[in-house]
């Protein structure tokens, strides 16, 4: 039987709450798909760290090794220093198991979930590759005379040319993956450097490895937008984009846009991904303190990073049977919205996925 062991970090807030959701979900595609996983759960949240003062130790990046995924609910607390904790967990699993991309899909499943006029399923349907381990997240810096009128603070953007070159890599492989998918008779396969090269001059070091690996994929349609311009775009004409490949830092900035073009942050999912190794999938929302505890937040994003982790383990028909599901509870309307709005509890809405995808098999 194919077996996975996968590693699970609830986290904080609203985490845990639609983390369960997920598992849920999981645990009903296994037995329907005929696969088996073990869980190992991880602590690591602001909670913990304020009971114990731990953050992620050095030794668990290396017994992550070992996992085949792992699952994030939500990482952040109100009472801790802000960005200690996501830090550590986040970005520290991030960088310690150099998951170098952040795969972040945008797909509108139903009109009447997207904010744009006029806009529907048809044309909100593409995927932003960013960067995941370098930028302005590299982490290089600090301050001179903290605390004194003179203070100084640095912040260095680092871009290699390994890192600019796989992650423009990844985004070409997946734009002719999509072009298979869509067939011949759909548009071109197209990706599309986001980057701030008029004003960043170090960001032409995208252009060159964009332009490099674009050479080894002729059939695919190449395009280039600055970030300012690319928000416009997406607000204006999104069917535009196919796959965006862009920075860590300005692909923070355009998933959490990306996120409201489909319907807001309680159904967009992420992977964080090292092909061949062990990756993170976790939803882009985070702990959402004001909602935890009340069984309101919407676990779609949960569920759908569900479905990009059995991709990703290549258990595609189980993705699938998620994702169809998902998309036919939101296209009739049964889920009405991904928000605290939906008038839906959190471990109902796992529910009505699970009794989804029981349905359709
Ligand atoms: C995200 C989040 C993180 C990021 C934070 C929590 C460090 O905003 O995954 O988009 O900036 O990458
Ligand atoms: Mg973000």
């Amino acid at each position: 039987m194919r077996n996975y062991k996968i590693g699970s970090i609830p986290g904080d807030g609203i985490g845990p709450e639609v983390a369960r959701e997920g598992l849920k979900v999981l645990e009903a595609v296994a037995e329907l798909e005929g696969f088996g996983y073990e869980l190992v759960d991880y602590p690591y949240s602001g909670e913990h760290y304020l009971k114990t003062k731990e953050l992620v130790p050095d030794r668990i990046i290396d017994e992550w090794r070992g996992l085949d995924a792992v699952l994030l609910g939500a990482i952040g607390h109100p009472d801790v220093e802000p960005g200690l904790v996501e830090r550590s967990v986040i970005l520290g699993l991030r960088f310690g198991l150099d998951m170098y991309i952040n795969l972040r899909p945008i797909k509108l499943y139903s009109e009447g979930l997207c904010p744009l006029k006029d806009k529907g399923p048809e044309d909100i349907d593409f995927v932003v590759v960013r960067e995941n381990t370098e930028g302005m997240y590299s982490q290089i810096g600090g301050h001179l005379k903290k605390n004194t009128p003179d203070e100084v603070a640095i912040v260095n953007g680092v871009y290699t040319w390994k890192g600019c070159e796989r992650a423009c890599r990844y985004a070409f492989e997946l734009a002719r993956e999509r072009g298979a998918v869509r067939g011949p008779d759909a548009r071109k396969p197209q990706v599309t450097l986001v980057d701030k090269d008029n004003a960043i001059r170090p960001h032409d070091l995208w252009d060159r490895a964009f332009a490099q690996v674009a050479n080894d994929f002729p059939e695919i349609d190449t395009d280039h937008a600055y970030v300012d311009a690319c928000c416009m775009w997406m607000v204006k004409n999104p069917e535009w984009f196919d796959v965006i490949v862009t920075t860590n830092l300005f692909g923070d900035i355009i998933t959490d846009l990306g996120a409201m073009l489909q319907g807001g942050m309680g159904i967009a999912a992420s992977g964080n991904i090292h092909p061949g190794k062990t990756s993170m999938f976790e939803p882009i929302h985070g702990s959402a303190p004001k909602h935890a505890g009340k069984n309101v937040a919407c676990p779609l994003g949960m569920i759908s990073a569900v479905s990009m982790m059995l991709d990703f383990l290549g258990e595609r028909g189980g993705s699938e049977r998620i994702e169809n599901a998902v998309a036919e509870l939101l296209r009739s309307g049964a889920i009405p919205s991904a928000d605290t709005r939906s008038g839906i509890s959190t471990s109902a809405m796992g529910d009505m996925v699970v009794a989804e995808i029981r349905d359709r098999s």
